[in-house]
């Protein structure tokens, strides 16, 4: 589930072709037991500064592009795996380090919850920049190595730096966009209700169905999660 790279950061690796019920998990637990979620926040943001075409990076299967048409705001997902079918039009299968995309063809973009799949995060947001156009945004999402404090005795590797995570994210933004602006959160929001919802919470965080139900008993519930992270509005 976790790769090591050389530099001693955790890429998490991609499972949502081999593994779709991990990916369902996450995001059930996602829309159930997380108060907050940034997509819509995301799409506002968008919204009020451009009617598009917007790219969303490792899009997955088109939350954000479904929120910004909403609100009028054109989008074109582009991600690894095969679940970009189920993304509204156009979605497109592919790198994020090798954007099937023209120098300066967008005006804004998007890379949630995407870039610690990414070895190589920088040469993802080179990417992003050249395929927008001058002081076009990005926005970014990632959580921090420190989250979910609570269950951090069954999470693999918890606070051990990602490739790219709320920590070491803005240091690596900044080598690449000229302006870079951050919120960060550290709030207990995540209610568990049950054993039954924290296997659900720990199987979309990677473990096995096997070591969720295992893990999930070692509890008691309600759990309330502390989520740490950040959002980033990175500017070209
Ligand atoms: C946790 S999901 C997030 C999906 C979506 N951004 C969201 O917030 O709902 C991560 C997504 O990144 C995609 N992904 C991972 N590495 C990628 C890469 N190198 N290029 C494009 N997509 C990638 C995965 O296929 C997956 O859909």
């Amino acid at each position: 589930m976790v790769i090591v790279d050389d530099a001693e950061r955790r890429v998490l690796r991609n499972d949502y072709d081999t593994d779709p019920a991990r990916w369902a998990a996450n995001q059930q637990a996602t829309s159930r037991f997380v108060a907050r979620d940034i997509h819509a926040d995301v799409a506002d943001g968008f919204a009020a500064h451009t009617a598009g075409p917007v790219l969303d990076v490792g899009g997955g299967n088109g939350v954000l592009a479904r929120l910004l048409g909403e609100r009028g705001v054109g989008a074109v997902v582009v991600d690894a795996a095969g679940h970009v079918a189920d993304a509204p039009r156009p979605g497109v299968r592919g790198d994020a380090c090798h954007l099937p995309f023209r120098d300066g063809t967008f005006a804004g973009a998007a890379a949630l919850w995407m870039l610690y799949h990414v070895a190589e995060p920088v040469a993802a947001l080179a990417e992003v920049r050249r395929v927008l156009r001058p002081g076009a945004r990005l926005a970014v999402a990632v959580p921090s190595r420190f989250n979910d404090p609570e269950l951090a005795s069954v999470l693999p590797g918890w606070g051990q730096p990602w490739s790219f995570d709320a920590e070491n994210g803005v240091e690596q933004l900044e080598s690449v966009f000229p302006s870079v602006e951050v919120q960060r959160w550290d709030v207990p929001i995540g209610e568990v209700p049950d054993r039954a919802a924290l296997e659900v919470v720990l199987r979309g965080r990677g473990l096995s169905a096997a070591a969720a139900a295992d893990a999930a008993g070692r509890f008691d519930t309600p759990l309330t999660i502390t989520k740490r992270g950040m959002l980033a509005w990175a500017a070209a």
